[in-house]
């Protein structure tokens, strides 16, 4: 069992969430939940909660210490037996995992993601981070919640805008697992709907790749970066949502592949048609080379000059090859990313 069934619940409301939330809590939330008066009523039931601004300013590790601060004067005289609850997008997940796994050397945590990204991908797979400066997510722990509830009234509070970004995340997951997710994007007028359908396949995909290599000692969960080598340079560059920069960098990774022979021009051309479909025609204005190059270099997971870049072979079949930050640029460049 890959930990999906007992650890992920999906809810119509946050009414339903209930005896999860028995015992000595803290809930920290995004602010902007507030404007939900279902939220806002559940709120009301903890004696402890921590509103925050969501961003990269929240995971900022130089702000750290004075939300610690603020967050053991909420807690003073309260036991080890606490249950850390995150409401939020991948910001607050990612801030409220990293306080739970340190915070007297760990403390119960559950995640409540608010937005699809983080429902998809970021409350998965029992990572969290900080940003050192420019070092994004670059200080962190390997922390897995009790329990993740995904709730369906908190998910269809967001505009359609942020329904479009996460196409580049689910698309990378059915493309890394093989699954047909592709044909229920298309389904009906009402995206979101069919979005929540997909989701239990699209995160149960996750587990089923993270539960080999958990704590990535085995080189397994680098499939998941799929798309994201280059997508993070575009994300930072642009300031261009991380789910459409992912998207990008699926175009950029399948173009690459099928050059080398390895990706059939068909299912090459069915990717892009599928991104562009959901995503937009709009192009990205190409990088400076040097931009380029910062970027890559400053990627986490390389290693003495290389990256391990994710390459396709088909749908189901993707894998990790190191290659050279000046072969990626070079690709960049012949592919008009960058010049
Ligand atoms: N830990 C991981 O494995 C992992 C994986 C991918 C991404 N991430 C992290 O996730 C973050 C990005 O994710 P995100 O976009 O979910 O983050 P976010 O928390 O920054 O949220 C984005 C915006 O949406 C708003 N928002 C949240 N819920 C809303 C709702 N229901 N209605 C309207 N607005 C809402 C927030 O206030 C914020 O302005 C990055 O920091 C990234 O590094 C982490």
């Amino acid at each position: 069992m890959s930990g999906f069934e007992t650890k992920v619940k999906f809810l119509e409301r946050m009414t339903q969430s209930g005896a999860v939330f028995a015992g000595e809590s803290l809930v920290i939330y995004d602010r902007v939940l507030l404007k939900l008066p279902e939220f806002k009523t559940w709120l009301k039931k903890f004696r402890n909660t921590y509103p925050v601004t969501a961003g990269e300013n929240l995971k900022e590790l130089k702000k750290f210490p004075q939300h610690f601060e603020n967050i053991a004067k909420l807690l003073a005289g309260g036991s080890r037996d606490l249950r850390i609850i995150a409401v939020g997008g991948g910001s607050v997940t990612d801030f409220a995992g990293f306080f739970a796994s340190t915070y007297k050397r760990g403390v119960k945590l559950v995640l409540v993601p608010s937005t699809w990204l983080c429902a998809i991908d970021s409350a998965h797979g029992g990572k969290n981070a900080l940003n050192a400066g420019n070092h994004k997510n670059s200080l962190g722990t390997f922390y897995f919640p009790e329990k993740i509830l995904i709730v369906k009234s908190l998910l269809m509070s967001q505009s359609q805008e942020r329904l479009q970004e996460v196409y580049g995340e689910l698309l990378k997951i059915a493309l890394i697992s093989g699954k047909n997710l592709a044909k229920g994007i298309f389904v009906g007028k009402k995206k979101s709907l069919s979005l929540w359908k997909l989701l239990p396949v699209a995160i149960e995909a996750k587990y089923e790749i993270v539960k080999q290599d958990p704590f990535e000692k085995k080189g397994v969960r680098q499939v998941l970066n799929l798309g994201h080598t280059l997508g993070h340079v575009i994300e930072k560059e642009r300031k261009l949502a991380h789910g459409l920069a992912v998207g990008q960098g699926i175009i950029f990774a399948s173009r690459w592949s099928e050059k080398k022979g390895l990706l059939k021009t068909s299912d090459r051309r069915k990717i892009e048609s599928l991104i562009r479909a959901v995503q937009g025609t709009k192009k990205v204005k190409p990088l400076r080379r040097a931009a380029l190059l910062k970027g890559l270099n400053g990627d986490k997971k390389m290693n003495s000059g290389k990256i391990n870049f994710v390459f396709l072979r088909g749908p189901g079949k993707v894998f990790a090859n190191l290659v050279s930050v000046n072969e990626v640029a070079d690709e960049a460049i012949k592919q008009g990313w960058a010049k």
